[in-house]
């Protein structure tokens, strides 16, 4: 007898833990887009999160001398010591931190880095405090692993930013976690020594209350803006600071997947036994590349941001010029994150009235073929994202057919 196997065959179940997990907008957005590109459409993506440089030749060179040397087998389990002792290096020379060998950790990008954190770290209901606007992953990795993300809205009028006093109402008993980024992605938005302090001031109260820093665009920053970490700033946190970094965006090597963090020791370990039974280690020839993107020349930071800088005046600029949008000036990262408040309430050529910021972004995209991510995938509305990681000519563009869609606009 054969058995049918297209009766009875139990229809795939999802686990609970990816009950409230969507994919991201961001893909959604960027999948649409792209499709429409490949239909012919003179599409526009200012979707993405990483730089448009290339990785710098040092490196790539690093990785192809490591090949050819053999090491291309398993590492040690958290990274190189190779690679640790460049992080050790890196956070003292940079931030001033006096991190060991064993109390920095590597992973598969700095998103594997939180996934070890949180999954070594939550049990069920903990509660972990993520302030908005927030780089979606944050509150997905939280809820897979069975966290609850606690957001707090930030919005411009606040420079994006948190303050002590809704950081102090927001703590709970089972607040295990607050987490910051800065610069920030989506907004751009960082924060300077004093803009810390008061919230450092209300951890010092609250010691159940662990904290993690996102630095992964530490090295974007404008304007003599003086990015400055936590720990260094209150070593009192640095035996609950969990301090996250990487090379993606500094280097321009999103793809080589390397991300790192220095935090105490016994957090270190337990995220080394999440990694254990993920990946086992991370990439040895991406380890290789890391050593000499953090030990060798860095001039190349400055230059890059040289360039981004040109390139965010440029963009604020041409949305300040656009009525019914309200852009704040960035202090770092490659985004832009414009208000949109007074394109709401009008109506499309199409005789569509534009509801909330999604309904906006997807106006620019079927309409200019721009395609740019609306504030509720990062959840805070009503206000979209741009990402200026593009060539200047495409920008022009870009804000001009921006203008000219909100221009049509009744
Ligand atoms: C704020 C922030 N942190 C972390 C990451 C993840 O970086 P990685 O490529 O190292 O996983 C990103 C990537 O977009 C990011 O925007």
């Amino acid at each position: 007898m054969t058995l049918d196997t297209s009766k009875d065959v139990a229809a795939f179940r999802p686990a609970a833990r990816i009950a409230t997990v969507g994919v991201s907008k961001i893909l959604q957005i960027g999948a649409r887009a792209a499709a429409m590109k490949r239909s012919g459409l003179p599409v526009i993506i200012l979707g993405a999160g990483e730089p448009d440089f290339d990785t710098p030749d040092n490196v790539k060179a690093a990785a192809k001398a490591a090949i050819d040397a053999g090491q291309t087998k398993y590492t040690a389990l958290d990274g190189t010591p190779a690679l640790k002792a460049a992080i050790v290096g890196k956070f003292r020379r940079e931030n001033g931190l006096d991190y060991t060998i064993d109390e920095v950790t590597v992973a598969t990008g700095a998103k594997q880095i939180l996934f070890n954190a949180f999954m070594a770290s939550i049990d069920p209901g903990d509660e972990v405090i993520i302030p908005t606007p927030y780089w979606t992953s944050y509150s997905d990795i939280v809820e897979i692993c069975g966290g609850k993300a606690v957001l707090i809205p930030c919005d411009a009028s606040a420079g994006f930013r948190l303050k002590a006093e809704q950081l102090e109402a927001a703590i709970t008993p089972k607040t295990r976690w607050v987490l910051l980024n800065s610069p920030s992605n989506p907004s751009g938005a960082a924060y300077s020594a004093d803009d810390y302090r008061p919230l450092l001031d209300v951890l010092l109260r609250h010691p159940h209350v662990w904290l993690m820093v996102d630095d992964m665009y530490e090295h974007i920053v404008y304007d003599d803006f003086a990015f400055v970490t936590p720990v260094a700033l209150e070593p009192r946190l640095r035996e609950r600071t969990l301090t996250i970094n990487g090379v993606s965006k500094a280097y321009a090597m999103t793809g080589w997947r390397i991300g790192y963090a220095g935090g105490p020791k016994p957090l270190i370990k337990a995220m080394a036994v999440i990694q254990s039974q993920a990946t086992s280690c991370p990439s040895s020839v991406s380890q290789a590349a890391s050593v000499e993107a953090l030990n060798g020349p860095q001039d190349i930071l400055k230059e890059r941001r040289d360039s981004f800088k040109a390139r965010r005046d440029l963009v604020v600029a041409g949305l300040n010029a656009i009525e019914g949008l309200d852009c704040r000036t960035p202090e770092g990262a490659f985004y832009t994150f414009s208000g949109c408040a007074g394109v709401l309430g009008k109506t499309t050529p199409d005789g569509k009235v534009l509801e909330t910021d999604a309904d906006f972004t997807d106006y620019l995209l079927d309409k200019a073929h721009v395609a740019v991510v609306p504030g509720s995938a990062f959840g805070l509305s009503p206000y979209f994202r741009i990402s200026y990681a593009t060539a200047e000519s495409e920008l022009r563009e870009a804000l001009g057919r921006i203008a000219g869609a909100c221009a049509a606009l009744k």
